[in-house]
């Protein structure tokens, strides 16, 4: 029915990716594109990437994958896509006009229920939203490429934003079994982008200072710290690693202060530095198209497979 709908604006990767996910649970999903010939792309590439996921037995929810396809359809226009549905998620490109004017539009338009949600990675929701007439139910709902194989979502609300709209989102995620997680109030980068560039700007120092190569650098992630913080927080690292969060800082909180003050400003990522970087990048995956997406491929593989794993050993 077309309370069970949900409509996509732009379906791009990240358009493509949620109308999936949407389908995957159960969902009606409607999409809609400036670029006709982009809705019969991404129809044509879900149709592609659901019976893949069918065959690697890695398809989510619990209908196949003809079933899920049915529920998914083209619109010729916006308001076609935003007719009865529950939830709106804008996926057009990171541009603050652009989307601006995609929200008056739906401002126009939508009724007092449905929810108008973002994709944005790093606009605010109060340069997104201001004047708009129903700003209660907007909200970032911000993803991780690839957001099937990656659950988290970043809710990021407005300053007016309902609570309820936050609620209905964060339900809503979980429905499609994806991972919500609340932003309580927005700041630049909302969470995870802070995190990233944090390890980024020290990654990034610390081969500038011929500290550490770039492909030794990420092996300290990929074969150390990744290993746990593909099940753990940084935080509750902590707490495991002593007696618990307290007696973690009676212990260490002197000795990582120390450290932390010898952290410098900054990077200006550095064209000789970037060359550098790129050089032992490309050692492995070189930089042309082929291989970019062969990686990336590969990448893709790797994270199912952990969703896999997760899924048997996370009831704990
Ligand atoms: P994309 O460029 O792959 O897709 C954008 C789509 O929007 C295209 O199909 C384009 O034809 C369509 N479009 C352009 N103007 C339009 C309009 N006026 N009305 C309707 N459709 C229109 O972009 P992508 O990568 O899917 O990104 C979309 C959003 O998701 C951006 O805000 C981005 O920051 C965010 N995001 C992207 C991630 C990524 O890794 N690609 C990760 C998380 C969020």
């Amino acid at each position: 029915s077309a309370s069970r709908a949900a409509g996509i604006i732009g379906v791009g990767v990240i358009g493509r990716s949620w109308a999936m996910l949407f389908a995957s649970g159960g969902f009606q999903v409607k999409l809609y594109d400036i670029e006709q010939q982009q809705i019969r792309n991404a129809l044509e590439n879900i149709r592609k990437e659901m019976k893949l996921l069918e065959q690697a037995g890695a398809l989510k929810g619990s209908l196949s994958a003809e079933e899920q396809l049915s529920l998914i359809s083209g619109c010729p226009n916006i308001q076609e896509a935003v007719e009865g549905a529950m939830h709106i998620q804008e996926c057009v490109p990171e541009d603050l006009e652009l989307k601006k004017k995609i929200f008056a539009q739906l401002d126009s338009i939508v009724d007092d229920r449905v929810i108008l949600s973002s994709s944005t990675s790093c606009l605010m929701p109060s340069k997104l939203f201001a004047g708009l007439v129903h700003v209660k139910q907007c909200i970032v709902a911000h993803p991780v490429n690839p957001p099937y194989y990656i659950p988290l979502v970043e809710l990021v609300p407005h300053p007016e934003t309902a609570p309820t709209t936050v609620d209905r989102t964060h339900a809503l995620m979980k429905k499609i079994g994806q991972c919500p997680m609340r932003v309580q109030k927005e700041v630049a980068g909302f969470v995870l982008n802070r995190l990233q560039y944090a390890i980024i700007s020290e990654a990034w120092r610390l081969v500038e200072e011929g500290i550490v190569s770039p492909s030794d650098l990420d092996l300290v992630m990929s074969e150390g710290l990744g290993m746990r913080y593909a099940f753990i927080g940084p935080l509750e690292t902590m707490h495991l690693n002593a007696e618990g969060m307290l007696s973690y800082c009676d212990r260490y909180s002197e000795g990582m202060k120390h450290v932390l003050k010898t952290f410098g400003p900054i990077p200006e990522f550095s064209r000789a530095t970037a060359e550098k970087v790129n050089q032992d990048m490309c050692v492995k995956v070189p930089d042309d198209p082929e291989h970019l997406a062969a990686r990336r491929q590969w990448r893709d593989e790797c994270l199912m497979r952990l969703a896999k794993l997760k899924s048997q050993v996370q009831p704990q």
